[in-house]
């Protein structure tokens, strides 16, 4: 019997990609996703990889009535891996309340209608970001959790603590949150990868559109940093490893193998890589010089992120087979493939 699974945010970047390596375990996964930053087109990418289409409904998660009917409807779901969220930190600090609304609303709508099932299990995108400039490297799940740098890092710290309450008083809900350092790459097919809306705000999209000559010139930010090279220090994951870790923590759940029923883990390489080397890597992988000039610090923006991936390689029994190159690589591919 194949367990079903709701995928929200399913059209998106890391959502996509999920829903691949899901269809690949053998789950029958339902996307929910408003489209408002991903493409109807994604849906024929994730047939095209997996040969099974997986059953689609366009919602607003806003909308409680909705959630409540969907849940209704499918009443024999096992799970939810919860993407759909606003993500863009810059946008987040002009827009704060669509920032609220958007991510904290949709959480809470889902989580009250799973606590209404026998037993459900429920898997949190969360983010690096909620360490802020860490005192310690490389990042444990126990490093100190630092006032948010924007309401975007905010959603993530206030929801982990809707779920860490939730479950609390919900036996019957058991619930794993996934602390994403940096995503990049693509699936290997090129079918799936980043579809960024405009100006990509992350570096590796930005580097591949200007390798393409869709962007004339990637900017750094910053080479005056107190780092090997002067330019900031992030841990970039092979989103395929990063889809893994989800799969790995749903079944974790549905084993009933997790140990109380909230449980955070730091899913990166454990690997640092300054933007210089990106970029470096980057010109390895395309085999051409890459365009980029220097210029003043992004606010924000801390000196350097990699995780300490202990836990999740010891708990969880995943750990990133991918490297830099690989990303890269699936970065390039997909980019030149869009064009
Ligand atoms: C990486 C490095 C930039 C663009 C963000 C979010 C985080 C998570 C991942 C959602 C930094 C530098 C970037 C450019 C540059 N998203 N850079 N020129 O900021 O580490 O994390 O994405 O959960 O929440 O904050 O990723 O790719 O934006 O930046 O020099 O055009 O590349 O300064 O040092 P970041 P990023």
């Amino acid at each position: 019997m194949k367990h079903k699974i709701v995928v929200t945010g399913g059209l998106g970047f890391i959502g996509s990609h999920v829903v691949v390596e899901l269809q690949n375990e053998g789950f029958e996964v339902v996307i929910i996703d408003d489209l408002s930053n991903s493409s109807i087109e994604v849906l024929k990418g994730i047939t095209s990889i997996t040969g099974i289409q997986p059953l689609f409904e366009k919602l607003d998660l806003r909308d409680k009535p909705s959630v409540i009917d969907f849940f209704k409807r499918h009443h024999d779901v096992m799970g939810v891996i919860h993407f759909a969220a606003s993500k863009a930190v810059g946008e987040s600090v002009n827009l704060p309340l669509l920032y609220y609304e958007n991510n904290l609303n949709t959480l809470i709508y889902i989580l009250q209608e799973l606590q209404k099932k026998e037993t459900s299990n429920f898997i949190f995108s969360s983010s690096c970001t909620v360490y802020g400039q860490a005192d310690t490297l490389p990042i444990t799940e126990s490093a100190p959790i630092k006032e948010a740098e924007s309401p975007y890092g905010n959603t993530k710290q206030i929801g982990e603590e809707i779920i860490r309450d939730t479950c609390k008083v919900s036996e019957n809900l058991k619930a794993i949150a996934l602390r994403y350092f940096n995503p990049i790459g693509a699936h290997e097919s090129a079918k799936i990868g980043e579809l960024p809306i405009g100006t990509p705000q992350n570096l590796v999209p930005f580097i591949t559109q200007t390798g393409i000559g869709k962007r004339e010139q990637l900017s750094v930010f910053g080479a005056d940093y107190p780092t090997k090279d002067g330019t900031c220090i992030r841990d970039y994951i092979h989103v395929v490893d990063l889809a893994k870790a989800h799969v790995a923590a749903l079944n974790r759940l549905i084993k009933g193998d997790n140990t109380g029923n909230y449980e955070v883990f730091n899913i990166g390489t454990g690997q640092g890589s300054s933007v210089l080397e990106v970029i470096s890597q980057f010109e390895e992988v395309s085999g051409q010089k890459l365009n980029y000039k220097i210029v003043e610090r992004r606010a924000g923006d801390v000196i350097a992120a990699y995780a300490d991936t202990s836990k999740a390689n010891k708990v969880l029994g995943w750990k990133a087979k991918l490297n830099l190159k690989d990303a890269l690589s699936s970065a390039w591919k997909w980019e030149q493939n869009l064009n």
